[in-house]
């Protein structure tokens, strides 16, 4: 279509339970996003189980013409750490989905986004990730030319004002894949970073949970059947009036951009101590001089961010 005006995405991601609601999201919202695919990537629980989780997601949203690949099995230098203490065994815990009919790709994920970002024209598209940062890394790697193909990084990763998740420092996708995150933040590719900062107000409380399971359609109850699941580790942990919904906030910000405040920042990640492994140290206040290196998102309107994420579930099957 020559006036697509639509942005081409590409999710690379670890599903996870709010991995998967922003696949949906983004499933759900074919006017605005042309989705090319569906990379997986290691993270919440390992390479493979995360690609049959993606292969899932799609099929639970009818999308089945999205391709899925699959990408990297470990970090770049570091041994894997998942998290299924948070999202259960099979990373997706939670609804009992059928296996799907649909297969894998039978390329590699980084040598699709290579390819892809070698064959469009200008910078089109929008890398959306999810989890670590291995796969982008790797494809930045071995072909430093795409960086001048990626219109932008939106990633869901980092934090700074409200400590760190998987550590007091760090936040799990940058900590699992620290040397990949740095090589992301010091490509020159324009990035939007949504860090905990963001997703700890965007909180699934009971209210916004039930109008999702109430919407009436198979993806709505998935939803609910996921979120429910994943919450209670959170829920736990922080006392809060529900569980932060990360990864969807990258989708939104697509969406909606306007959501989200932020400012031009410099971030670095923290790869030589153990002890703050994977920090990302953003200078929020400008004390360092460092050059501004990406987009750092600091607030969202919670409302607003709920009503259209349940709006735009209720268009799925
Ligand atoms: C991030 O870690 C993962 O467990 C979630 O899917 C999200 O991407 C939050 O720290
Ligand atoms: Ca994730």
């Amino acid at each position: 279509m020559k006036d697509d005006q639509r942005q081409k995405i590409i999710i690379d991601t670890d599903p996870g339970q709010d991995d998967a609601v922003a696949i949906l999201l983004a499933l759900a919202s074919p006017k605005e996003l042309d989705v090319l695919a569906i990379v997986a990537v290691a993270g919440n629980v390992g390479l493979k189980q995360n690609a049959l989780n993606a292969l899932k997601i799609v099929e639970l949203s009818g999308r089945t013409d999205i391709p899925v690949y699959a990408g990297c099995d470990r970090p770049i230098r570091r041994r894997l750490v998942t998290a299924e203490h948070v999202h259960g065994k099979t990373g997706l815990d939670g609804p009992s989905l059928p296996e799907p009919r649909i297969g894998l790709q039978p390329v590699h994920g980084v040598d699709f986004m290579i390819e892809t970002l070698l064959a469009s024209q200008g910078k089109q598209i929008t890398l959306c990730a999810l989890g670590p940062l291995t796969n982008i890394a790797m494809a930045l790697a071995k072909a430093p030319q795409i960086a001048g193909r990626i219109k932008r990084i939106v990633l869901m990763g980092g934090a700074s004002f409200e400590g760190g998740n998987i550590t007091p420092a760090a936040e799990f996708n940058i900590y699992v894949d620290p040397e990949a995150a740095d090589m992301v933040l010091s490509s020159g590719v324009p990035i939007t970073m949504i860090p905990l900062d963001v997703t700890h107000q965007a909180l699934a409380t009971k209210p916004r949970l039930g109008a999702i399971g109430q919407l009436g359609n198979r993806t709505g109850s998935a939803v609910l059947e996921m979120l429910t699941f994943s919450e209670r580790f959170d829920l736990e942990k922080y006392q809060w009036d529900g569980a932060p919904l990360h990864d969807p906030c990258v989708i939104a910000r697509l969406l909606e951009p306007d959501i989200f405040e932020g400012r031009l920042i410099n971030v670095r990640v923290e790869v030589a101590s153990e002890l703050t492994r994977g920090m990302t140290v953003a200078d929020y206040w400008a004390v360092t001089g460092r050059k501004p290196n990406v987009e750092y998102l600091r607030h969202l309107d919670a409302d607003r961010f709920f009503s259209l994420l349940t709006e735009r579930l209720a268009r799925l099957p």
